[in-house]
């Protein structure tokens, strides 16, 4: 009698603990490398609240910003080891994955607007890539939008030939540095956090971001000038480890789904302002001066970086680029 009414003591214990770990939300860490107000940022909180919303709290996203949890050369490995669920690199930081294909996203006026941009990053070749990342253990979610990339420096760089003998920082991609060895450039490899202190220090001459990381990395102030080249793209996958994300209930993971299907569309309807209204303030505040080229220094830089792509044509493939390049229309 006396181990009856144990067993079921015991039994009922477990049942309740049992009860209490199912009612545990699921812990989704969501981590990055940029400033909370930034697109990727705004991205990342938006992902937050629709996902706690349409999974009514059972899945609590925590979104670490500013490389509080991982950096650059940390977060691919560290998603592909499970210490963190998801994570949206630059697309220029894949390269340590083995995935080749994401280079092409590098090529310097590659994507001649907003609209190219997206019939590849959101129609079938992004789906493709996306779907090249299953192999290492990562679910590829999402291509999210910062934006166009202009150069500045600590001189004038009007011309193709105003950049040589410069030192200028680089995201770690063997594209970029094709792209500025190829402009006669000393191209360095410098995390984003690090590159204010670098260019103050004179250790760097000069970058290549959106605005929107120019300004909230506080760059202008030390960057007497910049070319709106609008030259290259950064833009990132969100990403997730693969083995999280397939074993979720099949109803979470579809609330999820729904979730950063419309952080998406926020994030990429954002990005473009958020650049522009970037570029205004710092315009505004005078300690950059931005240079508009002209069409003809324009013309000057797509020539003078035309190499660049037999460089990355032999490695990823020239049917690629020209399947990115069917796709988005030529270069304006
Ligand atoms: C950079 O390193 O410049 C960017 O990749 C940072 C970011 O995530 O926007």
């Amino acid at each position: 009698m006396k181990s009856l009414a144990a067993l079921i003591i015991a039994t009922l214990g477990l049942l309740l603990a049992g009860q209490s770990r199912a009612e545990e939300a699921i812990v989704l860490r969501f981590s990055h490398v940029v400033a909370p107000d930034t697109p990727k940022g705004l991205g990342a909180e938006k992902f937050k609240e629709l996902a706690e919303r349409y999974t009514q709290g059972r899945v609590r996203v925590e979104v670490y910003p500013l490389a509080q949890l991982y950096r650059d050369q940390e977060e691919l490995e560290a998603v592909q080891l499970g210490a963190v669920e998801m994570v949206a690199p630059s697309l220029a930081k894949f390269g340590p994955l083995g995935i080749k294909e994401f280079e092409v996203f590098d090529l310097p006026y590659l994507f001649p607007g907003w609209a190219a941009l997206h019939a590849v990053t959101q129609g079938a070749i992004g789906k493709e890539l996306l779907a090249g990342l299953d192999s290492k253990g990562i679910r590829g979610l999402a291509f999210w939008d910062n934006g166009f990339k202009i150069m500045s420096a600590n001189r004038p760089i009007h011309m193709p030939q105003d950049l040589a003998g410069l030192r200028m920082r680089i995201q770690p991609s063997r594209v970029l540095q094709a792209q500025m060895k190829t402009l006669g450039v000393v191209p360095q490899i410098i995390p984003l956090p690090a590159v204010h202190q670098a260019l103050e220090m004179g250790v760097t001459d000069g970058t290549e971001n959106p605005p929107s990381n120019m300004l909230v990395q506080r760059l202008s102030g030390v960057q007497p000038h910049a070319t709106l080249s609008n030259h290259g793209y950064l833009g990132y996958a969100v990403i997730v480890n693969k083995a999280f994300w397939d074993g979720l209930p099949r109803d979470i993971r579809s609330a999820l789904e729904r979730a950063m299907s419309e952080a998406t569309q926020y994030t990429n309807r954002i990005a473009e302002t958020a650049n522009a209204e970037a570029l205004a303030k710092m315009k505004a505040a005078g300690s950059t001066l931005f240079h508009e080229q002209t069409a003809a220094e324009r013309e000057a830089w797509i020539k003078a970086l035309e190499p660049v792509y037999a460089d990355v044509a032999a490695r990823i493939g020239k049917d690629r680029i020209d399947a990115i390049r069917a796709a988005t229309g030529p270069t304006q």
